[in-house]
């Protein structure tokens, strides 16, 4: 049966980030209250440690898990009190007085700001990228956070990198430190190079790496020698446990992650949402030309990972005996578009206008009725991330939804603007992680493929008309798509 548009149940915009459940870890109890938790994650470590690029990848992560989180480097406060010419080792001695507290009041000021932030109703975890080499140091932000006008008290993690590899330290000098705003055009290279390595002498000067007699009561993680070991110390919450699982997955080995969609379907010619078609004769094509892009590519021990649908699995089996591993995973499936399944976007929105508009108004936390929202993907996808965080060269074959989620990750994609990344048909990407981030290189097949994606409309009216409405819709070049005539949604092939 079919129901009418205004008989759909409004359930579709519910919001199930962890701040919004009753039940959530984030919650503590107090008095017959529940009072959310905010959690402050403190790096610690010499410099050139990796610590920035732990903070801002976990701050990604968290992000696109749905929680809040914003990572606070000292270093660009430092940065912004004072002159570049500060930024040469004599600056970070201990015994250079003006130096210390220069760097204590801009140590202050970021954890300031860091209240703020979780004072807000913004935040819900912070990350205070610091050196935190000192106990002295360590102590000041665990008062700040368990300070008598906290309530709740802000609940404090310790994330230790200890590297005494000098190949990955020189490394890190080389392809990041030289290039930071502290030496860039005001250096060359080996002079910075020398600089740095003073910098880390003096901050040895002072040195006292966490431990568990002296730390007994901290929470930590120490991260060592860039995961080849850890220790974990009375790890304390959900936040935590999600962190230290994190940290123990992600690791700094040069690989590609190669991103597609399956090749043209017959619903996309038609212009058709989900089902399970076959490929179009181009979509045909594009799988055999993809064949070729990785013969020339050559991937030493290329994982796939195929989407089941019949698109996907046909455009990967193109691939398969250049692979060393094929797997088709279910939670690489497209977008649910529960009854909107087989429809056109017309056809949604002559049919069903109310939820046409609501999509519109909210796409990210839109839940088609009987199927899923991005929302949803996100946390079906959760696992995939955690495992290409894992493997070494991996090739996904998926669908448009499933592609933004994962490029929202890699990218710090918000909400908002997740659902609307573009992902074309009969293109590659490839994404190989450099310094802080990931290269991006796309590239496009020559091969007609019909249009899918949909610009966010602009100036969405509340009162928005079906005629309106349509007219929001790209006019197609390439596909056969018929206009609706009939209430019954075609058959799924
Ligand atoms: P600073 O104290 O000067 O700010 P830092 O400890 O924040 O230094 P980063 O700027 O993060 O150091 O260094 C980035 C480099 O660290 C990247 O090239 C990355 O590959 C490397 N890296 C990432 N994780 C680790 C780790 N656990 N141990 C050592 N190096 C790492
Ligand atoms: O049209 C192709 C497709 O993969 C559909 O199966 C899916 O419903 C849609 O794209 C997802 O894109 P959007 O979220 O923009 O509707």
């Amino acid at each position: 049966d079919i129901l009418a548009d205004h008989e759909i149940p409004h359930i579709s915009k519910r919001k199930i980030t962890y701040s919004t459940i009753k039940s959530s870890p984030f919650l503590a109890q107090q008095g017959t209250e529940q009072v959310r938790v905010p959690n402050v994650i403190v790096l610690v470590g010499l410099p050139a440690r990796g610590k920035t690029y732990i903070s801002r990848k976990l701050c990604r992560y968290l992000n696109w898990i749905g929680i809040k989180t914003k990572a606070i480097n000292v270093g660009d406060y430092r940065r912004s009190a004072c002159d570049l010419d500060n930024s040469e080792h004599e600056f970070f001695s201990p015994y250079n007085l003006k130096g210390t507290q220069i760097r204590d009041d801009c140590a202050r000021r970021a954890m300031e700001d860091m209240g703020r932030y979780l004072q807000s109703k913004e935040g819900e975890v912070a990350i205070f990228d610091a050196t935190n080499t000192t106990r002295e140091r360590r102590q000041m932000v665990i008062d700040f956070c368990h300070a008598p006008e906290r309530d709740p008290k802000f609940r404090v993690f310790f994330v230790e990198s200890v590297c005494d590899d000098p190949k990955i330290i020189e490394q890190n000098i080389t392809d990041v430190k030289i290039n930071s705003p502290d030496y860039k055009g005001r250096m060359e290279a080996e002079q910075a190079k020398e600089d740095f390595m003073k910098r880390i002498e003096n901050y040895k000067i002072q040195y006292e790496p966490l431990d568990e007699d002296d730390d007994y009561d901290l929470s930590f993680i120490k991260v060592i020698n860039a995961g080849r070991s850890f220790f974990v110390h009375n790890v304390a919450g959900h936040v935590q446990s999600r962190v230290v699982y994190f940290l123990m997955n992600i690791h700094l080995s040069p690989r590609s992650i190669y991103l597609t969609r399956h090749g043209e379907s017959e619903y996309n010619r038609m212009g058709r949402l989900g089902g399970d078609s076959p490929l179009s004769e181009n979509g045909m094509k594009y799988a055999r030309r993809l064949r070729e892009y990785f013969e020339k590519e050559n991937v030493r021990d290329l994982r796939i990972w195929s989407s089941q649908k019949i698109r996907a699995a046909q455009t990967a089996s193109f691939l398969k005996d250049l692979a060393a591993h094929t797997e088709f995973w279910k939670p690489l499936e497209e977008i649910d578009a529960g009854i909107c399944e087989g429809l056109t976007y017309e056809e949604i929105a002559s049919r069903y206008p109310k939820q046409f508009n609501d999509r519109d108004k909210d796409k990210y936390h839109y839940r088609y009725p009987s199927g899923e929202s991005y929302e949803d993907l996100v946390a079906r996808l959760e696992p995939v991330i955690m495992e290409l965080e894992r493997q070494s060269n991996v090739l996904v074959v998926s669908h448009q939804a499933v592609l933004r989620c994962i490029l929202a990750y890699f990218y710090n994609v918000n909400p908002s603007e997740l659902p609307y990344v573009k992902v074309p048909l009969h293109s590659v990407l490839k994404l190989t992680p450099v310094a802080y981030g990931c290269n991006a290189e796309t590239i496009p097949f020559n091969i007609d493929a019909a249009d899918t994606h949909r610009d966010k409309p602009a100036n969405l009216s509340p009162s928005r008309s079906v005629d309106e409405a349509l007219a929001t819709l790209p006019k197609r070049v390439v596909g056969d798509r018929k206009p609706p005539t009939s209430n019954n949604p075609p058959p799924l092939s």
